[in-house]
């Protein structure tokens, strides 16, 4: 449980009074996919300079004595890693709260089964649309295959009898106000959680992209309005929605401002700590890094000055405010409640 007090200290002094307690490893930069909010897939980095697993185990160690809790490995594509199971039993064994996010294409039915043996905690499978067509047009993806890995992970963890939290992640766009809500019935039949953010454009490099095509224009963000709150309208019979309602509430407002700052303050700096590919550390998704595990370590970085500059623009509102839902989602972070559907 996180300690107020602490994290409102650390907040008015720009000083951390408290560990971080997640970190998001981004262990690949390439990708098999070709999302169109991102542009992982463009990068042409090879197999020879992807971050080393002995680099990886100083890091995790590095992750251990800060305190850090939960390790949720993303990309680029983790499973094209060849190597990526003993990364993910590597942090298991050092005993991480482990969570692996993959856009669930480039896993064979070894590798889900292995995976689902290393004992990790969490699974996200990102999944836009289950109309076909329209997945391949945003996520540059067969439908059917991940849909069959999908459902063969939540065959696997059946017969395990581990307790895995299998959960679906769907960004939202312009593009697929219609299939939040069947997505939403997908996850319930199949027994997953289901966790929705809104696309962001901020610090993608896809800026004008994004804003041009992807974003809802008025009388869609107000279809996605009726949306959010038949979602939320769900959330008094199913459990599976792993967004609270205060945030799905947000969702709609984020893409009126095309930014979102939490009620006061945003804490994210005290406690998530996001580590990339080439090594850079940043506070969180939206920001730059304040500097590279290459020639500093995570220690002096948590407390550098540079990490302190960071969270000082972060206090003052100068972030570029977002509604990422690793970050803003998270309990501790506080949100004007629900308002009344009128
Ligand atoms: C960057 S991906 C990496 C892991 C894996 N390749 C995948 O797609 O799940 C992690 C998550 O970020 C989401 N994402 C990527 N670009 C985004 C953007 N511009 N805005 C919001 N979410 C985004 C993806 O849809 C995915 O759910
Ligand atoms: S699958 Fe993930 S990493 Fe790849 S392009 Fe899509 S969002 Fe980016
Ligand atoms: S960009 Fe988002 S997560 Fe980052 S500090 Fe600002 S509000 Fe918080």
């Amino acid at each position: 449980m996180m300690d107020l007090n602490k994290l409102e200290k650390s907040f008015n002094t720009d000083i951390p009074q408290t560990e971080p307690t997640t970190a998001y490893f981004n262990v690949i930069s390439r990708c098999n996919a070709g999302c169109r909010y991102c542009l992982d897939w463009k990068n042409n980095s090879n197999v020879n300079t992807d971050v080393s697993i002995q680099k990886i185990e100083e890091i995790l160690t590095s992750l251990k004595k800060l305190g850090v809790i939960e390790v949720a490995f993303s990309g680029g594509e983790p499973y094209l890693r060849r190597d990526i199971l003993d990364i993910l039993r590597l942090a298991k064994n050092m005993g991480f709260v482990v969570r692996v996010i993959t856009n669930g294409s480039a896993f064979t039915d070894k590798d889900m089964y292995k995976t689902i043996e290393s004992g990790i905690s969490k699974i996200g499978i990102s999944i836009d649309s289950i109309n076909a067509t329209k997945f391949e047009l945003i996520r540059g993806l067969n439908l059917d295959r991940v849909k069959s890995n999908i459902e063969k992970l939540v065959h696997l963890r059946e017969q395990s009898h581990k307790t895995l939290d299998l959960s679906l992640y769907v960004t939202i766009t312009k593009l697929n106000i219609e299939d939040l809500i069947p997505l939403a019935k997908y996850a319930q039949m199949l027994d997953v959680k289901i966790q929705y953010q809104p696309v962001h454009f901020s610090g993608t490099g896809l800026e004008d992209y994004i804003l041009d095509n992807l974003w809802p224009n008025d009388q869609e963000i107000n279809n996605i309005t009726s949306v959010i709150y038949e979602l939320i309208a769900m959330q008094k019979t199913v459990n599976n929605i792993g967004n609270r309602p205060e945030y799905l509430a947000q969702i709609p407002v984020f893409f009126r401002q095309k930014t979102f700052y939490p009620t006061n303050r945003c804490y994210v700096a005290y406690v998530d700590v996001v580590i990339d590919q080439d090594l850079g550390v940043r506070p969180c998704w939206s920001m730059f890094p304040v500097g590279f595990l290459t020639n500093h370590s995570l220690e002096e970085l948590w407390v550098s000055e540079k990490m302190r500059e960071m969270r000082s623009i972060i206090r003052l509102q100068q972030c570029p405010g977002c509604l990422y839902s690793c970050h803003i989602n998270k309990k501790h972070v506080s949100l004007p409640p629900v308002p009344l559907q009128t």
